[in-house]
């Protein structure tokens, strides 16, 4: 077995985790599943999903990870040689999710990109609260403008990763991670300040509206999961570089935690905003690009100074959160293509930026001259979107509690999760931790995924 890096300190696992956990899916997906699938018993669906669902399967992973000592690619051979070739399949399965989610969500990383131009050109502030709405449209449904963002952003993910300098703008996470919490913090107190705000905490809330159904709930676990960067290798791969004398537990608890926490700032901060405006909150994708706006150019009227700076940091900081994310994505690829087939990185990243890159034009379009292509009401984006959070990491998460719940020794993951008996609290938990893990975990995603299919 060959040495590996390590993450230095608790606080190091729990950023770096943090980092590929916070990003789009926390600040634009999170909202708009909300403002799609009924408000408050979306929310609460969510936050069971995550403790009950999701946190044994963080857990899970990582402790797949750090006793493998391998990526996701090799982890589930390295534990099971005898059926090696059944979990290269696995494998692969987990290289290739990664890089189907950066196909879309680079998009709307490129939109990201073009509300950050946008705000450095003072648009927001100067056009009125109303007029600010309608940007929107105009602008997903055009052709270049949409599809230029997503190359650049992609570009200079892809181009962070084959340079190698990813630590530095991991380094630079750290200060814009905890600003955007801030920045959130104040676009909260803000946007509250609304008339007409009331409403959207309640929608967020008050569970009312739209009884708890299936579906509501396949979709909560497959967001908590995408927010987690659950069941797409990046957690095993992650856990792989946990030091040994590392508490599991507690990191990935913290890690789930703030990830969480995270998303229910975004959505006080967005929702009230959303009803303020009168924007529909079922809206889709584009909700945070209608309503953040919104905000600041309502701000703008009273304070067009602070509008216009809040709003380049606010762009600046979720860019940089969905590039810590889309990094974990691509270096994935990156990293499978040169330990298998020996690729040079460059020519791998180049390989990866031209292959999803492509793909992401065609989702991109899907907004515009693509439209009408659609299947049971969605067009190509959130097809992708839901395939990939609604399918796949459902099946990839079900796989791996499945793998460390009955194909890996029970001994080991006691081991792994107790470190061998040295935390003492976690020894006391093991058995509830275990049990999570192995029946309450699978058996949940399996009924939950085969309810959704049949109704
Ligand atoms: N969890 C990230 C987010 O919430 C997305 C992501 C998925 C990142 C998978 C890495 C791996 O935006």
């Amino acid at each position: 077995m060959k040495e590996r890096e390590h993450f230095g300190s608790r606080r190091a696992v729990i950023y770096a985790m943090a980092g590929s956990a916070i990003g789009l899916g926390n600040i634009w997906r999170f909202p708009y599943m909300v403002g799609e699938h009924g408000g408050a018993v979306f929310v609460i669906s969510y936050i069971v999903a995550t403790l009950l669902i999701s946190l044994p399967v963080f857990i899970a992973e990582v402790t797949l990870g750090r006793r493998s000592r391998t990526s996701a690619f090799g982890a589930m051979s390295a534990m099971d040689p005898r059926h090696k070739k059944r979990w290269r399949w696995v494998g692969l399965m987990s290289v290739f999710i990664p890089l189907f989610i950066l196909c879309y969500y680079s998009v709307i990383g490129g939109w990201s990109l073009y509300y950050l131009f946008k705000s450095f050109a003072f648009d927001f502030v100067k056009s009125s609260p109303e007029a600010v709405e309608g940007l929107f449209g105009s602008f997903i449904t055009s052709v270049w403008m949409p599809i230029l963002m997503h190359l650049l952003f992609l570009a200079t993910c892809v181009w962070i990763v084959a340079r190698g300098v990813k630590s530095g703008i991991e380094r630079f996470s750290r200060l814009t991670i905890p600003a955007l919490f801030v920045l959130i913090i104040l676009l909260i107190v803000y946007s509250l300040s609304l008339p007409g705000a009331s409403a959207g905490v309640e929608y967020l809330f008050r569970p009312e509206r739209g009884d708890l159904n299936v579906k509501t709930f396949v979709y909560a676990m497959g967001q908590s999961f995408f927010s987690l960067s659950l069941g797409m290798g990046a957690i095993v791969t992650y856990g792989s570089y946990i030091k040994s004398d590392e508490n599991l537990v507690v990191s990935s608890a913290g890690t789930a935690i703030f990830d969480l926490l995270f998303a229910l700032l975004a959505g006080l901060a967005i929702m009230p905003a959303v009803f303020a405006a009168g924007i529909e909150p079922g809206a889709g994708p584009g909700l945070i690009f209608q309503s953040v706006p919104f905000i600041f150019s309502s701000m703008g009227v009273k304070w067009p100074v602070l509008s216009a700076i809040v709003s380049i940091l606010f762009f600046l900081a979720i860019i940089v959160a969905a590039m810590t994310s889309v990094i974990s994505l691509v270096e994935v690829g990156v990293a499978f293509l040169h330990e298998r087939f020996g690729m040079k990185r460059p020519r791998a990243s180049l390989l990866v930026f031209l292959a999803c890159g492509a793909v992401g034009v065609v989702c991109s379009l899907s907004f515009g001259p693509l439209s009408g292509i659609q299947l049971v009401g969605k067009n190509i984006f959130d097809l992708f979107d839901w395939f990939a959070s609604n399918v796949l990491l459902l099946l990839m998460a079900f796989t791996v509690v499945v793998f460390v719940g009955f194909v890996m020794k029970k001994k080991d993951v006691w081991d792994e999760i107790t470190n061998g008996g040295r935390k003492k609290l976690n020894d006391r938990l093991f058995g509830v931790i275990y049990f999570l893990i192995k029946w309450v975990a699978p058996i949940s995603v399996l009924a939950i995924f085969i309810t959704n299919f049949i109704l």
